[in-house]
């Protein structure tokens, strides 16, 4: 259905723009929200210095079939993450397919050898990460296809590296040279930024936080009324009963949890390799300290109806709702800072000091970098360390809501096999906490301790809260009570080969072993019932045997089921004099490794952390291969490339 409409809303994004006195649409295509945030941000910057009437536009919500008519005056941004092996983002496929198809068309008629996109001026910036194959990959071959239809790019197509920790700063650095030849090209003029709130915050005397309809956490208006509905998807989580849940560390100091999720009766389905996202609430320390530094504390639960001012801005969260719940379960308020919110929010400082020293901060790259990215504060934790005898409460809500990601479900590797276990998920997570040296700041990970204060509660854990971060696991209308836990599932490609005889070699230190339990539980399902399973070799790293080795008891179990067909070779890092690493026993078990590489079309498989580990197998495999084949360095690299796009070798891999 071309520029047809759905329910009422046009998928025509020129009617749209009309519709609503545009000039300027920034589209995102992201799948964590972090291309989402930075369309707004340049949605906002674009409106207020340079006087732009802008417009913010998920990818997935339009047609792309009348691009060609897009007119002169008006100017097109796209902000494009790159996901996984260099794909385009969830939102953004369809939008990848029409404008690098080999015969696109438009609606006019028009097709890809008439520059039908002459008119088009547009401006871009990519989110990738460097560590990855195919770093920005989308934007690039957004930026070439659109050229080649004949658009102008304005600017050089940026492009942010998470992967070397930049991402905020390359995008500052692409946007001031990008808004300067914009202004000349257009003929805009800058302006004195003032601000705009984008949002509407009404406190509603009328209602009570008890109101049937009022949101306190609930995700949208099904699981309000108390009967939650699929399909569950990435907008629509299922709030699930936690089966089971143990400590898997053997060590007291750290913690890893195991946990079963029921899904039964849920209809979501999961195949072996894929992923389950957990819907992650705040902890009540880090609300507290938000809701105090802004002074809040005596309307915490005073009932907010919040609406955009402007038809085409989204409220992230459903409302009427309370500054509690908002904050507690939408708002990433334990995420990183950026210098331009930092900026942003100077003009309300309670006072001149403060003022200057939150300009200074916004202003000063290295400054910054010392005082807060550094130490990884949080935003509340920013403001208390300018001023923390002042609550700051000039700073306007909705420049809150503007400026904090939504809070994002995070996604961990299923940990078992849908074959063995089909309603039940089980999830492998290290709890985690990062120290900073020189630093008192420790920075708990929001999800995973909150699963920790889950299981404590579960178990009626004497000391459910170690850490005082005090979860509020009795919250919104007692549905998340402590043994359930919003959830959905996300396909992967990850998967075990068809055939079952056929060899694979598992790769996965720490959790990264997640997927690979899943994996051998199934081949042992398989076993048992006769089937005739392959080779399956797992290489499983951690530091001590007696501290962090997981599953030990399970590998023994399954080799008793898969004899002489199940091998595990593990390195632990920290027993002996020097580090010993999976790639290191890679190295050790060369012959073996290639033969089945080379010989039987064994599956490769790698798990885990992105930045070192993952590059480390994968050039140690490389070697190898030249090694044993007799081949050069570089014949072996391309060999192991060649591996990854025919998914002999495959990677599940985070950073
Ligand atoms: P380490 O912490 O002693 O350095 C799981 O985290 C295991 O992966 C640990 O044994 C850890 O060792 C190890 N590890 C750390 N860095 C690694 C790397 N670059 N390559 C492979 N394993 C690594």
């Amino acid at each position: 259905l071309a520029n047809g409409t759905k329910a009422g809303k046009t998928r025509n994004i020129l009617e749209k723009m009309d519709e609503s006195e545009k000039n300027c649409v920034v589209f995102y295509g992201s799948q964590t929200g972090t291309a989402e945030d930075y369309a707004s941000r340049l949605a906002k910057e674009g409106s207020q210095r340079f006087g732009l009437k802008t417009m913010v536009a998920d990818l997935e919500d339009y047609d792309y079939d009348n691009l060609d008519t897009f007119p002169e005056d008006k100017l097109a941004m796209f902000v494009l993450a790159t996901y996984g092996e260099g794909e385009p983002t969830d939102n953004a496929v369809d939008f990848y397919e029409f404008v690098t198809s080999q015969d696109v068309s438009f609606s006019s008629g028009a097709t890809g050898d008439e520059k039908p996109l002459e008119k088009l001026k547009f401006i871009a910036f990519g989110l990738g990460n460097n560590t990855y194959e195919h770093y920005n990959s989308m934007v690039r071959r957004v930026n070439d296809a659109l050229i080649k239809l004949g658009a102008t790019r304005i600017g050089k197509a940026g492009e942010g590296d998470d992967g070397a920790g930049t991402m905020e700063e390359d995008f500052l650095a692409w946007k001031e040279p990008m808004w300067a030849e914009l202004t000349e090209k257009m003929g805009l003029e800058e302006r004195e930024a003032v601000y705009e709130p984008v949002f509407s915050i009404t406190e509603r005397e009328d209602l009570d936080e008890h109101a049937d309809e009022v949101y306190l956490g609930e995700p949208n208006k099904n699981h309000l009324e108390g009967n939650q509905k699929g399909p569950y998807n990435s907008h629509n989580p299922y709030i699930a009963p936690i089966a089971e849940s143990r400590e898997i560390f053997t060590v007291k100091d750290r913690n890893c949890l195991h946990m079963e999720i029921d899904v039964k009766g849920s209809n979501l389905t999961y195949t072996t390799g894929d992923h389950i996202a957990v819907w992650p609430t705040n902890a009540g320390r880090e609300v507290d300290r938000f809701i105090n530094i802004l002074g809040l504390g005596e309307k915490r639960h005073k009932v907010i109806s919040v609406k955009g001012l402007d038809p085409t801005a989204k409220v992230p969260f459903p409302t009427p709702t309370t500054y509690d719940a908002a904050i507690r379960y939408h708002m990433e308020i334990c995420g990183a800072v950026s210098r331009q919110f930092i900026s942003s929010l100077a003009p309300f400082a309670p006072d001149d000091k403060s003022k200057a020293e939150m300009t200074r901060l916004g202003n000063d790259k290295d400054y910054f970098s010392e005082k807060v990215s550094s130490q990884y504060l949080n935003i509340a934790q920013v403001l208390e360390r300018v001023n923390s005898s002042t609550p700051w409460t000039s700073i306007p809500f909705s420049i809150m809501i503007e400026g904090i990601h939504k809070i994002q479900p995070r996604y961990y590797s299923i940990s078992s096999s849908s074959l063995v276990q089909k309603d039940k998920i089980s999830i492998t997570a290290v709890v985690e906490e990062i120290r900073i040296p020189g630093s008192e700041n420790i920075v708990k990970g929001v999800t995973t301790n909150y699963l920790l204060a889950l299981k404590q509660k579960q178990h009626g854990d004497p000391n459910p809260d170690p850490h005082g971060l005090t979860y509020a696991i009795t919250g919104p209308r007692n549905k998340y009570d402590g043994i359930h836990v919003p959830v959905h599932v996300r396909h992967s490609n990850f998967k075990l080969p068809s055939d079952p005889s056929k060899p694979i070699i598992m790769v996965g230190p720490g959790s990264g072993v997640a997927p690979f339990r899943g994996f051998i539980q199934e081949r042992a399902a398989q076993a048992q019932a006769g089937e005739n399973v392959g080779q399956t070799i797992l290489f499983y790293g951690c530091r001590r045997a007696s501290e962090d080795y997981l599953y030990k008891e399970e590998w023994e179990h399954y080799k008793q089921i898969l004899g002489n067909k199940f091998t595990l070779i593990t390195a632990f890092s920290r027993e002996g004099p020097m580090k010993v690493y999976v790639q290191h026993r890679l190295q050790e078990n060369a012959a073996l490794v290639n033969e089945l590489l080379e010989k039987e079309k064994a599956n490769f498989y790698v798990c885990g952390d992105a930045a070192n580990m993952a590059r480390a197998v994968s050039d140690t495999l490389g070697k190898i291969i030249s090694e044993h084949r007799g081949v050069s360095a570089e014949k072996g690299e391309e060999i192991v490339k060649g591996m990854r796009s025919s998914n002999q070798y495959q990677e599940d891999v985070w950073s």
